[in-house]
């Protein structure tokens, strides 16, 4: 049995500089991408309190928000910040390869 994690060829670095986001869509969901001050993180697009896709939302350091209801999660730890929203995103391993962003669909 294989128990190496499998990452998907996602985007090109080019395409996410730095303080910018990018949703990506795959076989498990949206996932929202983040470039914070060149450190790569990919969690859930969705918000945990309603259905708003976060990449609508502003990146600031390590927040985005949703446009929804305000609530901003931390993108590093998945986890919001203040209420309506109280369930962290799932956050997915990411990595870069020959200047590919590459992304494991198995969260943390
Ligand atoms: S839908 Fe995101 S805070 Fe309500």
């Amino acid at each position: 049995m294989n128990d190496e994690p499998t990452f998907i060829d996602v985007l090109s670095m080019d395409n996410l500089p730095i303080g910018a986001t990018k949703k990506i869509n795959t076989e498990i969901g949206d996932i929202l991408l983040a470039n914070v001050k060149g450190k790569l993180y990919a969690v859930d697009d969705m918000c945990t309190h309603e259905d708003s896709s976060l990449s609508l939302g502003c990146l600031k350091d390590e927040l985005i928000s949703c446009t929804l209801h305000g609530s901003r999660f931390n993108v590093r730890t998945g986890k919001p910040m203040e209420e309506p929203a109280t369930e962290a995103l799932n956050r997915y391993p990411v990595r870069v390869e020959n200047n590919r962003i590459q992304v494991c669909l198995t969260p943390f």
